[in-house]
């Protein structure tokens, strides 16, 4: 099936219902106050709120959906990736990382506030992700927020998510082969996509083989949409991606397309999707949102 270069109006529309969702928690979740350290929550609201695909509540949403997840809790869930996420790119963006002033189309943390506010704000946005999936709301059986908080730690920590941005900045300067690429790549940003995908598992205390499925489809999702964003990188238009473009050859990084090539990056990323979306198959067609974004992420410009 060749890839939509939009996504669907049905798709869209899936799109839109989460990312509006996913705002109302998140403004609930970062209230404004006129406390004095209300400047670090504005910084929070600013790396958070007002642009974004969305794509990690998106898929926490959807796959809470096929175990019949109660939606407040699904939101909670996947406002917490997506503060775990905004975090990242708060951080990501700084001076000491990759350097970067525009992030969704606007000033990154550090331009608007400051260095020392961006650490902040991306800090307690972390510390928040937990505090959320800690509190009964999320969920009322104490051995599921438990698995949420063990699961989201493994993933966003040393061995996962932060090992992989070491891993990153290690390639600015040492070459890297592809197997040590792929592995950086499943560490940055595919482990956090994974456990977005098995939340809704979790919350929903599912099966293994359905747990397993998601686990499986994301593993292969998440480094195929790391392929797209270093395409993108080298391809895009700032106007839609909403950040700066050509910033990992300024780097030096090691990416799929610098080790690579483009063309052939592209047709590995196309590979992976076709396999991620054949482990949805076990959900009978409940799964086509799932498989629709999949889809969707090798085509999208931004
Ligand atoms: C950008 O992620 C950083 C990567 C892990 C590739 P997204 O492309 O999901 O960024 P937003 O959330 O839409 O801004
Ligand atoms: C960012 O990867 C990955 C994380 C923030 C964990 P990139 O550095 O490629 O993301 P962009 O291109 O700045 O969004
Ligand atoms: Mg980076
Ligand atoms: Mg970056
Ligand atoms: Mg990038």
């Amino acid at each position: 099936m060749p890839s939509p270069r939009t996504a669907s109006p049905k798709l869209q529309e899936a799109m839109d219902d989460v990312s509006n969702a996913v705002n109302r928690t998140i403004e609930r979740l970062l209230p404004e106050t006129d406390l004095p350290e209300d400047l670090l929550y504005d910084a929070m609201r600013h790396g958070t709120l007002g642009g974004g695909k969305r794509l990690r509540p998106f898929l926490a949403i959807q796959s809470a959906f096929l175990f019949n997840v109660n939606s407040v809790r699904a939101r909670r869930v996947a406002a917490a990736i997506e503060f775990v996420h905004c975090y990242s790119l708060i951080h990501d963006d700084l001076p000491a990382m990759d350097n970067a002033l525009l992030r969704r189309g606007k000033p990154t943390v550090h331009k608007q506030y400051s260095d020392a506010t961006a650490i902040l704000a991306g800090d307690a946005l972390l510390t928040l992700a937990f505090e959320i999936l800690g509190d009964r709301e999320t969920h009322a059986d104490p051995n599921v927020r438990c698995s949420l908080i063990r699961s989201l730690a493994e993933a966003a920590g040393g061995r996962g998510m932060v090992g992989g941005q070491m891993l990153d900045l290690i390639g600015e300067k040492e070459e890297f082969d592809l197997g040590t690429i792929s592995r950086l790549q499943r560490m940055k940003t595919g482990v956090l996509i994974a456990f977005a995908c098995e939340s809704g598992a979790i919350l929903g205390r599912a099966n293994d083989v359905h747990r397993r499925a998601l686990r499986n489809f994301a593993f292969d999702l998440g480094l195929a949409f790391q392929v797209t964003d270093d395409i993108l990188d080298v391809e895009a238009d700032p106007q839609d991606t909403g950040k700066d473009t050509q910033k990992d050859t300024e780097a030096g990084k090691a990416t799929f397309v610098s080790a690579m090539g483009k063309e052939a990056a592209r047709s590995r990323a196309k590979m992976l999707v076709a396999q991620a979306t054949r482990h949805l198959n076990v959900f009978e067609g409940r799964a086509d949102m799932l498989k629709e974004m999949a889809e969707y992420v090798l085509a999208r410009r931004a």
